[in-house]
């Protein structure tokens, strides 16, 4: 791999031991996949924040490092809301760790914006064909496949090395090469809100880590594309797909026809809807915002609460910039008792572990919940969510069971 004078010498460690890290990380990586040398990026988005994911020696090795990033650089979700944990009753003792992690990575310069939709922030602007070094699943694929910009999926290391030096090595979706479609992928039923989640599921299972073009029948909005995404990254490990004249670089480049093509059945949708995990179980706890609510899933949600009283615990997550962009929403959110939760979400926080059983939205998180959380989870749109959190006749049947018990 070609390195200039300037970064033979920051190997050589001429710039520091944290510098001397980064590039050795970096380089290391770049041998491995072929890359030729290092590119200068946009923008980086690091993973690995949440102390239940990361522990005590992610802390420890964020906590040695010196120096600051050179480009705009912020987090992904951490282990609880950074300004109100408590009232998702997190310990003191892993709020005092979450912290220290939090300010381990501002002292590098980085914004502590904790999310997994950078794209959606002030001053945070991506365009097609701007290269960075982005983490979190659902936000490599957003990036690269909604927005055609170019980002390998990073580790949390790699990632903040980026942030460091600026660059990334230059191999995987940062060349042209990588981002052909090898599978098409053709839905002929129509499909509307959590239908995308639930065919990012299905899809993914059957992708693995190609690059699809889809042909659908209607043209999905961008929360639709994103919940695509988020979903086939975690089922499978897309990290770039193509939806033939919706996506940027389908529409500007000519690719030739994947030779392989999968027919995906409305059968296969609804199985995602009806696979209920835990054998029937009733959902506890009802949680929406997999990846980050957007300003218009906040406000759907607002809408469909608006009046109305939770009668289970229901978590809303986005970022805090657009919580606070939103207090309108955030108010009538709240105001019928369910929370809108700021820098963190249902499958990074140890809150979820208390539940047996989750409802979701989201085929990320319905791939991850049982896993990550030891919660079977069952997955309904977002307007069923909203049925199940506000539905008395469950709560009121559940009070009358227990006051019978009691006698
Ligand atoms: Fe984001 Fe957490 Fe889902 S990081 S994509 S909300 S699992």
């Amino acid at each position: 791999m070609y390195l200039t004078k300037e970064e033979e010498q920051t190997l050589n460690g001429e710039a520091g031991e944290t510098l001397r890290q980064a590039i050795e990380i970096l380089v290391a990586l770049g041998d491995i996949y072929g890359a030729d040398r290092l590119i200068p990026i946009k923008s980086a988005q690091i993973a690995g924040v949440s102390y239940k994911t990361i522990g005590d020696a992610g802390l420890e090795w964020i906590s040695d490092l010196e120096g600051r990033v050179k480009v705009p650089a912020i987090l992904n979700p951490a282990g609880m809301d950074l300004e109100d944990w408590k009232r998702l009753r997190i310990s003191p003792e892993f709020a005092e760790k979450q912290k220290a992690i939090v300010r381990a990575y501002e002292k590098l310069g980085i914004r502590c914006e904790c999310t997994c939709t950078p794209y959606t922030l002030e001053g945070f602007s991506v365009g097609y064909g701007d290269h960075l070094a982005w983490s979190e699943s659902s936000a490599v694929s957003y990036a690269n496949s909604v927005i055609g910009a170019r980002t390998n999926r990073e580790g949390g290391p790699s990632a903040l090395s980026a942030a460091l030096l600026g660059k990334t090595a230059n191999y995987g979706f940062h060349l042209d090469e990588n981002r052909v479609p090898a599978v098409s992928i053709k839905v002929e039923c129509p499909l509307e809100g959590s239908d995308y989640g639930a065919l990012g599921y299905a899809a993914g299972k059957v992708v693995g880590s190609r690059v699809p073009l889809f042909y659908l029948r209607d043209t999905p909005g961008k929360d639709e594309l994103k919940a695509l995404g988020a979903a086939m990254a975690a089922s499978g490990a897309v990290a770039l797909y193509h939806v033939d004249g919706v996506t940027p670089e389908a529409k500007k480049v000519t690719f030739e026809v994947p030779e392989e093509t999968i027919v995906i059945e409305r059968s296969q949708i609804d199985e995602v809807y009806e696979s209920r995990g835990g054998a029937g179980k009733e959902p506890e706890l009802i949680t929406i915002g997999c990846p980050h609510c957007s300003a218009a899933e906040l406000r759907r949600v607002a809408e469909l609460l608006e009046g109305k009283a939770v009668s289970k615990e229901t978590w809303i997550f986005t970022s805090r910039e657009i919580a606070k962009r939103y207090p309108e929403y955030v108010g009538t959110i709240e105001k019928s008792g369910a929370k809108v939760v700021c820098d963190t979400c249902m499958v990074v926080s140890p809150a979820t572990n208390s539940y047996s059983c989750v409802m979701v939205n989201s085929g990320k998180a319905f791939a991850y919940v049982p896993g990550m959380c030891g919660a079977e989870a069952v997955y309904g749109s977002m307007e069923t969510c909203i049925e199940e959190a506000t539905c008395t006749e469950k709560a009121a049947g559940k009070k009358e069971k227990k006051a019978g018990g009691s006698h």
